[in-house]
């Protein structure tokens, strides 16, 4: 890549797609990489396939503009289920890598055949979500619990991480899962991994919960070699944000207090 650094834009809703930066941190060296958390715009489970496509749109184009970049990460389930294909349409030189849902994994993973799923509403009723549950599971020997989760973005937002509220809510998704054996949870939207110590709880520990960051990091490298990124030296972050967040949310991910930059998209 001569001497330009590799350049990475990622976005989601909000502070879900921090648990696939997370990811990428471990695996991805000597990059710059640009975060949006598309605040203004979230809860994106809850807006119809056209909204969230031109949500995609318009960030996909902010970072062309503004930062050139080379890989798009779209490090949301409900986004890539109602953009990626036309991401990849408008943009063919990019390297653009969605989320799904980790069916495959959970079904290598499980020993009851009893797998949970939990997403947003649109990624669920969208096309992609059961086009990938017809080639994977469907002869398979399982059977899937899903769950949609309306409400728990926003109580993750808000910093209501361990609010009673967000227990309760979880409480009444998980036990029908709990009562049918099932032993693998797929976290079907990056917000959940932030919720994962209370779903453990309420699973009694007895749980493999699946999600999707160290996949996703390891596909981005893979494809980094594309363009000759050689991944070493240091990775510098940048995050942005299109509407209200919550810093401490943020400072909890990261360890650390992590400068936020607001922009208008
Ligand atoms: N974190 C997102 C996902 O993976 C979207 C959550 C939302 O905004 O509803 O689906």
């Amino acid at each position: 890549m001569g001497n330009e650094k590799f350049k990475i834009g990622v976005f989601d809703s909000g502070l879900g797609g921090l648990t696939v930066v997370q990811a990428l941190k471990q695996v991805i060296k000597g990059a710059q990489l640009f975060y949006i958390a598309d605040t203004k715009h979230a809860p994106y489970g809850e807006k119809t396939q056209a909204q969230i496509l031109q949500y995609a749109l318009d960030i996909a184009d902010y970072f062309i503009k503004h930062h050139k970049i080379d890989a798009l990460v779209v490090a949301c389930n409900t986004a890539t289920s109602a953009a990626i294909e036309n991401l990849r349409e408008k943009y063919p030189k990019l390297i653009v890598i969605g989320t799904e849902p980790g069916i495959k994994p959970a079904i290598a993973q499980t020993s009851t055949g009893h797998i949970g799923v939990l997403a947003t509403k649109a990624t669920l009723q969208g096309g992609k979500y059961q086009q990938l549950v017809n080639r994977l599971a469907k002869d398979k020997n399982v059977r899937l619990f899903e769950q949609a989760c309306p409400g728990l973005v926003e109580q993750i937002e808000n910093a209501d991480l361990d609010h009673p509220k967000t227990a309760t809510m979880l409480e009444h998704w998980l036990m029908p899962m709990r009562e049918n054996r099932v032993d693998t949870i797929v976290l079907g939207c990056t917000h959940y991994p932030l919720v994962s110590h209370i779903i453990k709880k309420i699973m009694q520990d007895d749980i493999f919960l699946i999600h999707t960051g160290d996949a996703i990091a390891k596909h981005l490298l893979e494809r980094s070699k594309e363009i000759h990124h050689h991944n070493s030296g240091v990775l510098t972050i940048k995050l942005y944000a299109t509407g209200p967040i919550d810093q401490a949310s943020v400072e909890r991910v990261f360890g650390k207090r992590e400068e936020i930059t607001h922009i208008i998209i």
